[in-house]
């Protein structure tokens, strides 16, 4: 079956790493917290282009794995901004695992909460979603 959604925008992944053996647990299968750590850095690169200025995790949602990933596999995070506030903004996040043998795999996703802060690490303004666009008539 086809994996599902790789969310509407973005088709390029935000960040694509390649599982090595250092990325385990004790089971020998990818420890959650690379993936997590992945999850995070891919959502703080969206989060920090919109807002042109640094930013911070203040929250992250229920993660679930729903399947194991080994070494070997191509990792990549798809992540988009979904909602703005002032300082906030709240990026969706979707794993996906692939590997020459096996079709792609959707293994978490995720949502998390980022903060723009300015140079005293106090939260700053950032610029609205853009307005989805018109189809022409
Ligand atoms: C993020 C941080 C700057 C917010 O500071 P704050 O004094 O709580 O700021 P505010 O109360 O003005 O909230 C700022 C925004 O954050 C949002 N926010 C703060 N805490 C939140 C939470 N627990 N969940 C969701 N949103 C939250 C607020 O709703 C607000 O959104 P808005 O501006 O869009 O309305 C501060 O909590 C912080 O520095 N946290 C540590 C972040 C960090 O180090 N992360 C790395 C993890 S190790």
């Amino acid at each position: 079956m086809a994996p599902r959604s790789r969310l509407s925008e973005p088709t390029i992944p935000i960040i694509r790493a390649l599982m090595m053996p250092k990325d385990t647990n004790y089971h020998g299968t990818i420890f959650g917290g690379t993936i997590l750590s992945l999850i995070d850095q891919a959502s703080g690169v969206v989060a920090a282009d919109h807002a042109q200025c640094g930013v911070v995790t203040v929250k992250m949602n229920e993660v679930v794995f729903r399947s194991p990933v080994f070494v070997g596999d191509l990792v990549s995070v798809y992540a988009q901004i979904v909602k703005v506030g002032r300082a906030s903004m709240t990026v969706k996040a979707e794993v996906f695992t692939s590997r020459h043998d096996k079709p792609d795999e959707h293994v978490t996703s995720a949502e998390l909460i980022f903060v723009a802060i300015d140079k005293d690490r106090r939260p700053v303004a950032v610029p609205p979603l853009p307005s989805p666009q018109k189809e022409p008539d």
